[in-house]
């Protein structure tokens, strides 16, 4: 556990590179073969997120960010005064900003985030909006069991935070027993304020990950590039292409990575053949009606208290409390 001294203090528990190999060359070992979509965020894949989510297409953004900016207040009502606000995946912070202007006295805040880079920014940039606050980032992988820093204040609730609907990269099962960690994280008073992206037409889901700019297909070539520069492979990036498809039978959007010839690809010490037109899946983005997902939380521990969506039902954020 690495404490860097300073104001901006990060608590560094980034994960290591060898995780990075492991989990690749185990998922091009698999059919079908994967890679993990947590490691699209080193500095460039963070800042090419960043482009996604101004894109046109991808409304999910946008559309979370109006639900915030119409309904924080009620929000922070249910809340509470005084609470220990936990941040997973806050990366660039506008959408807690907005949230964290309408919370009352908040003890502590404390952002989980796997981009240090970002973590530290949005620190600085809170220190100076809200020079009252505690803040106390963690850099980590929040997928894995973490430890919290002592919040030095004792707080009236701790409440989790998890916007972007970052819930629907992982498979139901998955989601489940991460929202029963978050169930023993936040103690029986605690609450959880999510945002989950809802079911919708095929074509406004298809449009949002194969955007005309190519935004997301440099993201999701971004991963091979990764994997080139930190783990000693050879992908040849003009051979790969993006194609995300939604899958109506269970909801969920697949980003796909398609070979367009026969191809050998090197990974550290080992060799992997690939058919023309064959697929690395490394991404999924479930899909969600208000009642499915308040059904996966119920079964995780979590009692359904609110929801808030735009007009069109594009996106929920649903607020969440424990059962008794
Ligand atoms: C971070 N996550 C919620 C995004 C999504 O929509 O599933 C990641 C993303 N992938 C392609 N575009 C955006």
């Amino acid at each position: 556990m690495n404490h860097e001294p300073g104001r901006l203090a990060v608590l560094d528990l980034e994960p290591a590179k060898s995780d990075f190999l492991s989990e690749t060359l185990a998922g091009l070992s698999r059919t079908p073969r994967t890679l993990p979509c947590k490691y699209f965020y080193d500095e460039r894949g963070a800042a090419l997120f960043q482009k996604i989510c101004e894109l046109p297409e991808y409304y999910v953004t946008r559309t979370e960010t109006a639900i915030l900016r119409l309904h924080a207040h009620e929000m922070a009502q249910c809340i509470g005064a005084r609470c220990e606000l936990i941040g997973l995946g806050t990366g660039a912070g506008t959408k807690t900003r907005i949230l964290l202007e309408e919370l009352e006295a908040p003890a502590v805040y404390i952002p989980i985030d796997i981009s240090k880079e970002q973590l530290r920014q949005s620190t600085a940039l809170f220190h100076q909006l809200f020079p009252q606050l505690k803040i106390l980032p963690v850099c980590t992988d929040y997928l894995q069991p973490f430890d919290l820093p002592d919040p030095l204040r004792i707080p009236a609730r701790r409440i989790v935070y998890f916007p972007g609907s970052t819930i629907g990269n992982f498979e139901p099962s998955e989601a489940t027993e991460f929202l029963r960690r978050i169930v023993d994280l936040c103690g029986k008073d605690g609450g959880l304020l999510i945002g989950v992206d809802l079911q919708k037409d095929s074509d406004v889901l298809e449009r949002a990950y194969n955007d005309s700019q190519g935004v997301t297909a440099q993201f999701n070539l971004n991963l091979l590039r990764r994997a080139n520069r930190e783990l000693d492979a050879d992908f040849d990036l003009e051979r790969w292409r993006h194609r995300a498809i939604y899958n109506s039978s269970v909801g969920r959007i697949e980003m796909h990575l398609i070979s367009e010839i026969d191809q050998t690809v090197h990974v550290a010490d080992r060799e992997f053949h690939f058919r023309c037109g064959e697929r690395i899946i490394t991404e999924f983005s479930y899909k969600y009606t208000p009642e499915g997902f308040t059904a996966l939380a119920d079964g995780a521990g979590f009692d359904f208290a609110r929801i808030w969506t735009d007009d069109a039902r594009l996106f929920g954020v649903f607020y969440f409390t424990l059962k008794l």
